[in-house]
Order: C-alpha cells, then structure tokens, then sequence
C-alpha cells in the first residue's frame, strides 16, 4: 500500500467556449455512423411481458448534485424518482469536515422545490489531514453515511484527494471501528497505467492490500467498470459492496471513439470494452446484494463537455429508471430491478428500504428524446442511450 502514481494535471479545462452539438459534418463525414446500443441480450430474448412494474422508491447510492445554480437544476431530476442519494463531496473546494458538510446539506435541502421530498446522505471527502476525531463526531451525529476516496488526480475535482495512502490509515482504523463506509473511487493515476487498466490494476495494487491491512473496513467499489471489479466485489463478504452506473450497462468504449468522438459519453471510469460491459449487466441483474445502484450521474455544462479538455460525466439523473426497466427486461431480470435500485443499497449501509414506491409503465409509444436541463449558466445535456425507451415513470 502507497502512492496510487504521478497524480496528472486537473482534467477540468478552464476558459471553456461552447461550439456545437450535435456533431458537425465533419464528423459525420468521418463515418460517423449510428452504432447500436440494443444488447446481444435482446435479440437472444423476446420482450418480457410485464407492462406495469411498481418498486419501493429507489436510492442512488452515488450522485453529484454540485452547488449554486447548477444544484437548483439537477436537484429535481433525482428527487423526482429517489428518496434517497449518496452525495459526492467534490466540489470545490471539497466537503471536508463535518461543519462543511452540514452546511452542504443545508444548501440542498433550501434547493429543494416545494412539495418534494429527498433525504441527501452526505459524505466527507478524504485528504491527507483529515481528522478522525472529526470524522467520528460527523458519523455520530447521523450527518454522514460514508467517506470518499478520491486518488489525487483521478477524476474531476479530485486535486485535493489522496497521494499517500499511508497518511489516512488513522482516519481509516476510525472507520473500520465505527462500521462508517469508506467510498472509493479505485483507480490508479500513474501516467505509465493504460487508462483502460487503472480499475484492474487498482484492485491488486491498492485495494485488495487496504483491505488485508483493514480487515474491518467497510468498503464500496465506486462505479465499477470491469469484469475484475465485478469478480473481486463478489468475493469480498459481507463488507465489500459495488455500485454500478446506469451508462456503463448501456456504452462500451465504441460508443465514446468509433465513428467521432462523443463527449457526452467520456466519464471516469471510462467505459471499457463489450466483454466489461456484459459483465456489469450480468452483476446488475443478478440480484447479489453486493451491487447497487450509484447512477454516477456527473452533471457538467455542455460547454465543458464539448471541448478541447472535456470534462468527464454522463447526466443520467433524468432518465435512469427508464434506462434501467429497458436494460432488466432485455435480460429478463425485471423481477431483480428492485433489489438492485431499492433494497441491496439500503441493507449495506444499514438503512431501512423507503415504503413508499414508485410505478413505472410500459406505454406502447417511445417516450420523447432525452434533452437538455436549462440552468442559468448553461444547458447540459441528458445522457441518451441511443435506442427508443417505454418505460414511463409514473408521476
Ligand atoms: C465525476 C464528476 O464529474 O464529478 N465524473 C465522472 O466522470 N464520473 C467524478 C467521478 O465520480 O469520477
Ligand atoms: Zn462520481
């Protein structure tokens, strides 16, 4: 256990301008023909033949709500839909102590339009000074569910993250000692690691070490990407969980490089290859309580999506409960969306499943394309799946 590498230079690029979307014609020219997103599974299967599907509320075990004008915008998207999020502190600067986090709630909770209700679970953001004694107190008064570690350099905003893992071991023995979850976002940042290898050499080289050192510690795997993170959450017991994004079951890295590059697509982690992603759906819909939803839903300008520097983030806020019916019953596993959105997040952190539910129906027409949420600094853009969805969430 140690350095997770070389942290590279913030990916977020400054001065950003906006220039057009869709893809010019350029781009077009340059092959950019539609690739089909519709999984192997759904030509293997008919369609499932449920049409009405009614789930206890779902949670988002992993959210980026940010700050200010951009909270207002996408709060209501989740709130429409979950009761519940875990909230991710990286904004800038990062939500560190207990008093910054309380105030973050606060915040979000004055965002909150009239009339809805949604509980933000918050979570402290790791660094190198972090106090465990404030740690503990922010545990103790049921403010904060779960610390994040972000490896400096890693994804957006993650400067302030951990370079020494050696110098948070404190804060870490605090946690396991508590039973308070440690998030993490595993992937390593050396320069010399292929993008496309940083969660699987993460696993070994830094992971699986913490946990041997820690054995009491509560881990989730952030966003899991690979078929190796798939393979080491389902091996881990009773305190290792994962979450899983709902773009991952849908891109695989085709959908962000072949035929023009979409940007709308580039998150952290990166989509990897097709086998990856039939790992994920396999995990998704099988039920085992390790793995729950964190959609991951990472809401960035289109201004700073479509760009030189591109910022990393799909906005899936608005539309995941019908990407996720979609993706369940292709794999006929509608019967297990429940556990995946509602139940397995819940009994990992501890926390009672919501009772009141959602209701979600199969209408005969396709619903209207995802679009953009207006914000007074800028549009950003709905994550499109690239294949026509039925499921309609009731209000
Ligand atoms: C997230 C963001 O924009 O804050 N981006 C992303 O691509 N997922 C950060 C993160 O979770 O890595
Ligand atoms: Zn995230």
């Amino acid at each position: 256990m140690g350095t997770f590498g070389p942290a590279p230079g913030g990916s977020t690029p400054q001065g950003a301008t906006a220039r057009g979307w869709p893809p010019s014609a350029d781009c077009q020219a340059s092959g950019g023909a539609e690739i089909p997103l519709e999984s192997p599974a759904a030509l293997r299967y008919p369609k499932d033949t449920m049409t009405e599907l009614t789930l206890r509320r779902p949670d988002d075990w992993h959210l980026h709500l940010r700050d200010g004008a951009m909270l207002k915008a996408v709060l209501p998207e989740t709130a429409r839909h979950f009761a519940r999020a875990i909230v991710m502190p990286n904004l800038v600067p990062p939500v560190v102590t207990g008093d910054e986090a309380r105030a973050y709630r606060d915040r979000i909770l004055a965002a909150l339009p009239e009339g809805m209700a949604f509980e933000p679970l918050m979570t402290l953001y790791l660094t190198e000074t972090t106090d465990p004694a404030d740690v503990a107190a922010a545990h103790a008064s049921g403010l904060v569910k779960a610390v994040k570690l972000y490896p400096a350099g890693a994804t957006t905003n993650s400067q302030s993250g951990v370079r020494d893992l050696s110098k948070v071991v404190p804060v870490l023995e605090k946690m396991a000692d508590i039973g308070l979850p440690l998030c993490v976002h595993g992937e390593v940042t050396a320069a010399d690691v292929d993008i496309f290898d940083r969660e699987a050499v993460f696993i070994d080289s830094v992971l699986d070490p913490l946990r041997r050192q820690l054995p009491g510690l509560r881990v989730v795997m952030e966003h899991v990407t690979t078929a190796e993170g798939v393979a080491y959450a389902r091996s881990g017991g009773p305190d290792l969980g994962a979450t899983i994004t709902t773009h991952h079951l849908v891109i695989n890295r085709n959908h962000i490089l072949a035929g023009g590059i979409r940007p709308h697509y580039y998150c952290l982690p990166v989509a990897k290859r097709e086998s990856h992603r039939l790992a994920l759906r396999a995990a998704a819909t099988s039920g085992d309580t390790c793995f729950f939803l964190g959609t991951d839903s990472a809401p960035h300008l289109d201004a700073l999506k479509e760009h030189a520097c591109g910022c990393a983030g799909c906005f899936t806020a608005t539309n995941t409960l019908s990407i996720l019916a979609h993706v369940f019953e292709e794999e006929q596993a509608l019967d297990r969306l429940e556990a995946f959105t509602s139940l397995n997040g819940p009994a990992f952190y501890g926390l009672p499943p919501n009772t009141t539910r959602v209701r979600l129906v199969r209408q005969s027409a396709p619903l209207p394309q995802p679009g953009k949420i207006a914000t007074s600094l800028g549009p950003v853009t709905v994550f499109d799946p690239g294949f026509a969805l039925y499921w309609k969430v009731e209000p």
